[in-house]
């Protein structure tokens, strides 16, 4: 059985203060059934981790450098993360690959550096609206997954999130099909690459405008185990009404 996770990416968001939030999510949930990960600024990663232990709300960077240590002025290695209490990572969000020119082979860096620094990776993919238009998804997250996820990769250490970038922050949805279609593609992709075993262990996250009132349903289609949520995920009030969706489905 695959643990489902709920996962919030705060982005570019929050400065100290922004602890009572988490403060108050942990109190909403003590005992969650589901996996709980935010992903704070690397601001507030040590923070996080330090007020919150590695109890029931885990600590998460938003992207690592694909080195161990050097001269990287403004990076943020993996190891730098596990040391300040993060057990996960972000890598290859679109804002990343778009934003800084990430290509899917700079991602399996990050992402074995990563997995080499006993986090558990969460690698990141997704169409653009004139890539779904065009009726390519399938192929784009295909190669994107392909080339961006290392080898080796265990259901411990790999999370993989399927966000469509026409969806992110935008409001817009897929329809469930939609979602169902890309998720059992990734499945498929991941037991073809890595055997049955792995490949059906490995959690599927959807994620873009995922929130309290939609989550359900997404939460229902086969091969979403749980969500990365950025906008929703900043709020506990909101946060909350999207783990307890999980922890039903
Ligand atoms: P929103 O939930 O704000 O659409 O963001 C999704 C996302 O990019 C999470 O990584």
């Amino acid at each position: 059985m695959r643990k489902k996770l709920a996962a919030g990416n705060w982005k570019m968001n929050g400065t100290l203060g922004s602890m009572l939030e988490i403060d108050a999510l942990a109190e909403k949930h003590p005992a969650p059934t589901c996996d709980v990960l935010i992903c704070p600024p690397a601001t507030l990663v040590a923070a996080m981790a330090a007020s919150i232990g590695d109890g029931v709300i885990k600590t998460g960077g938003q992207d690592c450098h694909a080195n161990t240590s050097g001269a990287y002025t403004g990076d943020i290695s993996a190891e730098m993360l596990a040391d300040a209490g993060a057990s996960y990572v972000l890598v290859g969000h679109s804002e990343r690959r778009q934003d800084h020119n990430e290509s899917d082979a700079d991602v399996r860096s990050k992402a074995k550096a990563g997995m080499g620094a006993g986090l558990v990776v969460v690698v990141c993919c997704g169409e653009t609206d004139d890539q779904r238009v065009a009726g390519d998804t399938l192929d784009v997250i295909s190669a994107q997954l392909t080339a961006s996820i290392p080898d080796g990769s265990t259901a411990e250490n790999l999370v993989v999130a399927y966000e469509p970038i026409w969806a992110i922050g935008t409001g817009k949805v897929p329809t469930l099909a939609q979602i169902g279609e890309v998720h059992d593609a990734i499945r498929a992709l991941l037991e073809n690459r890595f055997g049955d075993d792995v490949g059906q262990s490995v959690r599927l996250l959807y994620g873009g405008s995922v929130k309290a009132s939609n989550a359900d349903d997404i939460f229902a289609v086969p091969n979403v185990d749980g969500a990365l949520v950025g906008g929703a995920s900043l709020k506990a009030d909101d946060f909350s009404g999207i783990i307890t969706a999980l922890e039903n489905s």
